[in-house]
């Protein structure tokens, strides 16, 4: 049985102050939640100040990036060992953010992917086509490059360290979800490459999140799908009120 991640990706939003204020609100209004993860991921300049007010709760610490050197010339890139000093346990990798606006290649987030397993961090790693790559039906063929680019080399062990997340381009930030039945669909067609390129355990255990204006009004439904295992949300984690009553809704739908 998968356990559910709802997972806040913050993006360039909030200052310190502003993040250690909305971390403070959601420590304590989700201490008593048991049924599923919780994961946030601020800013860098956040992180440490986040990673203290988070000290005894629930709620896990990530970052949205890194480098793949471990140190190094790189003026303006952070390493694995900077996130974990400053109290990060996850990284985000391969968001499409990256991929799209900064030019991340397959190849970069492949070698990140292996840093982050490497020093013990836990990878979300993002998947998922544009627009004109699902209407031109290249969509399964996007995935297919992605995943196998990322997980070629790792073992068994490794692979199941990371958490993927499906997020369709089209549908981040822009109020259009994918239907239930899209996302289903997408994350068994993924769930099943994990069958064939390890094997069906593995297959059973990875977690499959789906992102992409995931709401608290949408999300119960995307729950329901059997290979969904919980959100990447972007937008909606920047509210005290609406990242909880996703975690709420999603829970809702768990029982
Ligand atoms: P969104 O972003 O929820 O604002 O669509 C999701 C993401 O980019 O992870």
């Amino acid at each position: 049985m998968r356990r559910l991640l709802i997972a806040g990706n913050w993006k360039m939003h909030k200052s310190v102050d502003e993040s250690v204020e909305l971390a403070g609100i959601l420590k304590s209004s989700l201490i008593d939640i048991v049924e599923l993860d919780i994961l946030i991921c601020p800013t860098y300049t956040a992180l440490h100040p986040v990673a203290n007010i988070l000290k005894g709760s629930n709620i896990a610490l990530g970052a949205q990036n890194m480098h793949q050197e471990d140190s190094g010339a790189f003026t303006g890139e952070i390493s694995a060992d900077m996130l974990i000093s400053a109290g990060a346990s996850h990284v985000i990798l391969g968001h499409s953010e990256r991929r799209h606006v900064f030019g991340e290649t397959d190849q970069t987030i492949s070698l990140k992917l292996k840093k982050a397993l490497d020093k013990g961090l836990t990878p979300v790693f993002c998947i998922g086509e544009l627009l004109e790559e699902r209407e031109s039906g290249k969509m399964d063929q996007v995935l297919i490059r992605q995943l196998s680019s990322a997980y070629e080399g790792l073992t068994k062990a490794q692979a199941l360290k990371t958490i993927v997340a499906y997020e369709p381009v089209w549908a981040i930030g822009t109020g259009v979800t994918a239907t239930p039945d899209q996302a289903q669909s997408a994350h068994a067609f993924v769930r099943n490459w994990f069958r064939k390129t390890f094997d069906v355990d593995l297959a059973e255990r990875i977690r499959i999140l789906y992102g992409g204006s995931v709401k608290p009004g949408n999300i119960a439904d995307l729950e329901e799908k059997p290979d969904v295992d919980g959100g990447l949300i972007g937008g909606a984690s920047l509210k005290a009120d609406s990242f909880t009553q996703i975690i709420e809704n999603a829970i809702k739908k768990e029982v």
